[in-house]
């Protein structure tokens, strides 16, 4: 007979493959919303004074360097197809001087069998900023300093990713809608394991008042995470239609373009908190990527742009991951910023929507 432990990891194993095959195979992605980066202009330079391949991208990220302000958000773990999804990410963040993190570790706590579908992403990346990651859901029932140690172990990650969802909970067939004393929890966490803590949405977006809190509870850095990419709330609705739950994948059509759009979300927190800022959540090129460093952010993140390609080979995310990395030197070139620095001191404009959002008190 299957024991209640057996059939959680069961039920997670299967939710994991699910949410791959959804966003490979059907639109995920926002529909009458937009991450608003389009509101936001750089000012053309006609005389940069140096050549495109004497920029510099070198960043640096809670401690580490990176060849780029760039890094492969968390997707994946717990089953077999993500075994080789953070398989090939990990090659390709570590072949290009990058960071990848890898998806909620709850399976490999659970079930330790499991273990190296995340693990694989340090055996492939030895020395490149990894994250490990577990859900602001897991810690409303008290999550121990111990367990979250253990995730962080479990594939010598650098960081802690603690993912906040609760749009995601309210949609998802089995989601658990509880969010009483995480806040409490994150700072046990924070202070008590050996590696920082970066909080993150998983695509509605971070307020400077959440933030705020974050920060004065001793988290490390915040991803925002914003509206205008992968909607969460559209992975959960194709979920919910397929358990016949009509209520829930009606929320998921509510939802689906809900969140702060990721330009405002980045303005929201980086005017709100002094630690390190990761813009994601809808960043799909390099003039994107030049867009957020420049409005504050410390480093980009994408997800969703990676996954196909990793379902392939690590060149394949390579291949992605240098596309995106070409188009952020073209856009420091024309814009007459040579390194980083000078990009997030660059001028710019915003106009619209953006503008709407900016001016608003919060
Ligand atoms: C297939 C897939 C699985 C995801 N699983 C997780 C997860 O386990 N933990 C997490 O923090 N975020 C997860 N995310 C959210 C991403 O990290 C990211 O915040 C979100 O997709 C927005 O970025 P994007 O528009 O570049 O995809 C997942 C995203 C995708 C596409």
């Amino acid at each position: 007979m299957q024991t209640d432990k057996n059939k959680k990891i069961e039920e997670i194993m299967k939710r994991k493959e699910e949410h791959i095959k959804i966003c490979l195979d059907k639109p995920v992605q926002a529909k009458q919303v937009s991450t608003l980066f389009e509101c936001m202009h750089f000012i053309n330079n006609s005389l940069p004074e140096f050549d495109m391949n004497d920029v510099d991208l070198s960043s640096k990220f809670l401690g580490h360097k990176f060849s780029a302000p760039l890094m492969i958000g968390a997707m994946t773990g717990g089953a077999e197809l993500a075994k080789k999804i953070n398989g090939n990410l990990a090659k390709a963040a570590e072949e290009l001087g990058l960071g990848v993190a890898v998806g909620s570790q709850r399976a490999g706590l659970y079930d330790k069998r499991l273990a190296d579908t995340y693990s694989i992403t340090r055996k492939n990346a030895p020395t490149a900023f990894i994250g490990a990651n577990i859900g602001g859901a897991q810690l409303s029932r008290g999550f121990t300093v111990k367990e979250a140690q253990q995730l962080v172990d479990m594939l010598d990650a650098d960081a802690l990713y603690i993912h906040l969802n609760p749009v995601q909970e309210v949609v998802q067939p089995e989601g658990e809608p509880r969010y009483k004393n995480v806040l409490k929890n994150i700072g046990q966490i924070a202070s008590g394991i050996d590696k920082p803590v970066v909080v993150k949405e998983v695509g509605f977006g971070i307020s400077g008042e959440v933030a705020a809190k974050l920060e004065k509870a001793g988290v490390s850095a915040i991803e925002v995470a914003g509206m205008g990419g992968t909607s969460y709330s559209a992975v959960e609705y194709y979920r919910a239609l397929d358990f016949k739950m009509n209520v829930k994948a009606q929320m998921g059509n509510l939802f689906w373009d809900w969140g702060i759009p990721t330009a405002a979300s980045l303005h929201m927190v980086r005017n709100a908190v002094k630690i390190p800022v990761v813009a994601s959540g809808g960043i799909r090129n390099g003039e994107e990527m030049a867009k957020a460093i420049a409005m504050g952010a410390d480093l980009c993140a994408a997800a969703w742009p990676f996954l196909r390609p990793a379902t392939i080979s690590s060149e394949k995310v390579a291949e992605k991951l240098n596309e995106l990395i070409a188009e952020i030197r073209a856009t420091m070139f024309i814009t007459g910023c040579k390194n980083i620095e000078e990009l997030k001191k660059s001028g710019y404009v915003i106009t619209g929507e953006l503008k709407d959002w900016i001016h608003n008190k919060q």
